[in-house]
């Protein structure tokens, strides 16, 4: 294996992705810019070549079989492995969402991309995750996601988004479920929450800057050998299921 590490970001064109990318970049690492469209993937590549990253595109919709084989193909082909696979793209689906109206519609295509898309992607890399000297996988998940914070009394978590809301308690349960079957492999897979960040996601109404809301996912995916696996952490420590 070579000596640099290599990371996938998956939706790193822009926001929280782009700054994961250019995190681990800063670090010497050779990132793949896992991006659906063509011209902000580039777009993307560039600026991190331009600050002095080992970047390379990697067209990828999660949410498309063939894609995701593909970006596998392409990663092999261009790296030859991989170290660090960070799934960070999803999409809101569009508010408002409450639970007794929402379209069923809009809550598949949220749990297509913000799960089963992140299972798609974990296991078509997963080959190459196996031969790494030191894996890693962060799931981008949120604290809305925490059925715990969301029952608590006294505890506002605003508006009631149904579908992406409930997508991030299921991303939650699937981490949990892979770093069991893992346990006894060197992967730590741990689902991480970067704050309310100002983004595309919510409009730019987030408090925190895209940079900040990247550095739970760069901790994550630089975990030593003893970190931990099947945990849920923000920049404040453990986030309650
Ligand atoms: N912002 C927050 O306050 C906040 C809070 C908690 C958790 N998070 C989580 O943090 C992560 C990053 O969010 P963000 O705020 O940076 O959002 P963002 O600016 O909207 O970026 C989302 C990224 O995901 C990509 N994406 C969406 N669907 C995709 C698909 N099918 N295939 C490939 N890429 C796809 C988007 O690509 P396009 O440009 O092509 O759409 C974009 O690059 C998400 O998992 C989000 O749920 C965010």
């Amino acid at each position: 294996m070579s000596e640099q590490r290599i990371a996938l970001v998956t939706g790193a064109n822009k926001g929280i992705g782009y700054e994961i990318a250019a995190g681990l970049g800063a670090l010497g690492w050779r990132i793949g810019v896992g991006a659906r469209d063509q011209q902000r993937r580039d777009t993307a590549v560039e600026k991190l070549r331009a600050a002095g990253t080992d970047a390379f595109g990697v067209p990828l919709d999660v949410a498309d079989d063939a894609s995701v084989a593909a970006a596998a193909e392409l990663i092999a082909d261009r790296a030859g492995g991989l170290d660090v696979l960070v799934n960070n793209a999803a999409i809101t689906g569009g508010m408002p969402q409450t639970p007794t109206t929402v379209d069923p519609a809009t809550v598949r295509a949220v749990v297509e991309t913000n799960v089963i898309g992140v299972i798609r992607v974990t296991n078509a890399m997963l080959p190459m995750l196996r031969g790494s000297a030191s894996p890693r996988i962060v799931n981008m998940s949120s604290s809305v996601g925490s059925l715990v914070l969301q029952t608590t009394p006294g505890i506002d978590m605003g508006p009631v988004p149904a579908a992406y809301l409930a997508s991030k308690t299921f991303l939650n349960a699937v981490t949990v479920q892979y770093a069991k079957e893992l346990s006894e492999t060197n992967i730590l897979i741990n689902s991480g929450c970067p704050g309310f960040t100002a983004t595309d996601l919510n409009g730019f109404q987030g408090v925190r800057t895209p940079h900040q809301g990247a550095a739970i996912a760069i901790h994550l995916a630089t975990l030593p050998d003893d970190g931990p696996t099947g945990g849920f952490f923000d920049d404040g420590g453990t986030v309650p299921w």
